[in-house]
């Protein structure tokens, strides 16, 4: 994978391109709490956590992968003493967390897999706690259209973009929404549902 590659010869550019190009880290900070504890689900190589736990010290950061590759980089190239990273499923995942988070990975997930990882996720959650799914938005400008169209299209890459209405359905089913958002930012049209344990 070309962030593989990235972190190793030009982690700074990795870094640049993925909070200031790709996501927008002001609206994620606004989003985010500042302190407790924070379950990344999908963390990758560690570049958002990184950035998330520089800024927060009192935020203490579990990010977890099923892609084994991505640990030992985010153990070398993003380590901090308030982010720990793991390659482990959120179902095998214990305990509670004050936050879950969801970045770009939903798009990733077959639909068939989507109902267990938000059960395991309305299990982790602290009662007061939310939850926040950031992703691109299918059919929501020209980029996505064409990565619904023609990337997706081939096994080897499969994605698998949403709406935030069918996304929405769907986190209903486990958990309560309790904000939406859709936002425009250049490339990717992008949304972000939060949400909070049903009797929390
Ligand atoms: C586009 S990357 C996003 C990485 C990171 N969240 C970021 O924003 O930089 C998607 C990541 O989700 C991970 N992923 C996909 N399905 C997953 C699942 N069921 N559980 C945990 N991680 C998953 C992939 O291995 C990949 O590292």
């Amino acid at each position: 994978m070309l962030q593989y590659t990235l972190i190793k010869r030009a982690g700074w550019f990795l870094r640049w391109y993925r909070t200031f190009v790709t996501l927008d880290m002001g609206q994620l900070h606004k989003l985010l709490p500042a302190s407790g504890t924070l379950l990344d689900v999908g963390c990758g190589v560690g570049v958002v956590d990184h950035a998330l736990a520089r800024r927060n010290p009192n935020l203490k950061i579990h990010g977890i992968d099923i892609t084994a590759e991505c640990i030992p980089l985010a153990r070398e190239f993003h380590a901090l003493p308030n982010v720990n990273y793991e390659c482990r499923r959120i179902e095998d995942v214990e305990g509670q967390y004050d936050c879950l988070l969801f970045i770009d990975v939903f798009h990733h997930v077959p639909p068939v897999h989507r109902d267990s990882i938000l059960q395991a996720a309305a299990r982790l959650l602290k009662p007061g706690g939310y939850l926040l799914i950031k992703d691109i938005s299918r059919r929501g400008g020209w980029v996505s259209f064409a990565l619904d169209h023609y990337v997706s299209k081939y096994p080897a890459n499969e994605i698998f973009l949403e709406n935030l209405e069918d996304m929405k359905t769907l986190v209903s089913r486990h958990l309560k929404v309790v904000h939406t958002e859709k936002r425009y930012r250049f490339p990717f049209p992008r949304y972000y549902i939060k949400a909070m344990r049903k009797d929390g």
